[in-house]
């Protein structure tokens, strides 16, 4: 049964494989020019896939500048998470790193966990350790407002990998940000994949949907990547073995991470490895060309238990609601394995 479930599941995924009538890759594309040497925080609850976005970034200087990270509960607790971060900014050499803890818990909920995908300690595989380097004293959150409101308007780009708890309590303590964000590209959501942590929402919009309705509200230029593009970008034993084969302190992280986390995804979709879902917030800004999406309405279910986190995405649009987010439908996965080990193998 679970397999037949997985046959459907990838065989509508190629429905969508390439085809311009369903993906606006002009308006992907023209967005080439606003993207080279971008000014980032990265927000995340690291978590195996948070990591190697992590990893990515750092090992991608020339397009990307990362002025801090900021942790939230989500995978894990708080207190996982901004060690975990920390942990991966050793691991990348690269202990300078602003890390920042924000948030313990969603606007208006409680938190819930995703242990049952990322084990114990959100980084389960690789062999851990309690990391040396600082946490920074100030808030997640007000790091993001104080960043914000120094650097020039227009010129730093959130990249939110978890629920957006930060960004929401950010966005509400400081409304004055909000102009002066250049662009949010997040993680979340799904439309033709629906759903992961429930049938009908995806776990970063699910665990905060106040905070998430809030983000898609805001007025700020928002990309998203939903499982419809992460479950394309597919850990094979073949790309982890290309990881694997680095030779690196990084390479052997990365594979044994991997190792760990595609085991949840295997058993459930029956797919060949797991999905490396926030890895592709990262690549978007490196190489915007391997994805394609839409310029569409996303709004997001905050009352109904039933659908509760759900996306709901205008992606055929049947509604006069305005565009708010370029929702990502396809990735070219080859590309952005390679681009990944390549990267990787610079750290
Ligand atoms: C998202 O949820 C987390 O488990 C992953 O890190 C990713 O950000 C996928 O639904
Ligand atoms: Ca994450």
């Amino acid at each position: 049964m679970r397999a037949r479930m997985a046959e459907f599941a990838f065989a509508n995924n190629r429905l969508l494989d390439k085809s311009p009538a369903r993906c606006d890759c002009a308006a992907t594309m023209d967005r080439r020019a606003d993207l080279s040497a971008r000014k980032i925080i990265i927000d995340t609850d690291p978590g195996q896939d948070d990591a190697v976005a992590i990893l990515l970034a750092l090992a991608s200087p020339t397009e990307i500048d990362v002025l801090g990270i900021t942790t939230v509960a989500g995978n894990v607790p708080l207190q996982r998470t901004q060690t975990n971060a920390r942990i991966v900014c050793e691991v990348a050499g690269r202990p300078e790193v602003k890390v920042h803890a924000g948030r313990a818990a969603p606007l208006e909920r409680d938190l819930v966990t995703a242990e049952h995908v990322h084990g114990r300690t959100g980084l389960d595989g690789p062999e851990l350790w309690e990391p040396t380097m600082p946490l920074q004293a100030q808030d997640g959150v007000e790091f993001i407002i104080d960043t914000l409101r120094r650097e020039p308007p227009g010129t730093v780009t959130l990249c939110p990998l978890g629920p957006l708890s930060n960004i929401g309590a950010a966005f509400r303590r400081a409304p004055d940000i909000i102009d002066r964000v250049q662009e949010i590209v997040l993680m979340g959501g799904a439309y033709f994949e629906v759903g992961n942590i429930t049938p009908a929402a995806e776990f970063n919009i699910y665990v905060d949907p106040e905070a998430a309705a809030e983000v898609l509200a805001s007025g700020v230029r928002i990309t998203m990547m939903p499982l419809d593009v992460t479950h394309k970008a597919l850990t094979t034993p073949a790309r982890v073995a290309a990881f694997r084969a680095l030779g690196t302190r990084v390479g052997l992280f990365t594979a044994e991470m991997l190792e760990f986390f595609e085991r949840f995804d295997v058993e459930k979709y029956g797919s060949e490895g797991g999905p490396l879902h926030d890895p592709c917030v990262i690549a978007y800004l490196i190489r915007p060309e391997l994805f394609c999406g839409r310029h569409i309405n996303v709004e997001i279910e905050t009352s109904s238990p039933l659908t509760l986190g759900m996306t709901v995405a205008d992606w055929w649009g049947v509604t006069d609601r305005s565009p708010n987010a370029l929702f990502m439908g396809d990735v070219d996965a080859s590309g952005f394995f390679d681009l990944l080990t390549e990267r990787l193998g610079r750290l």
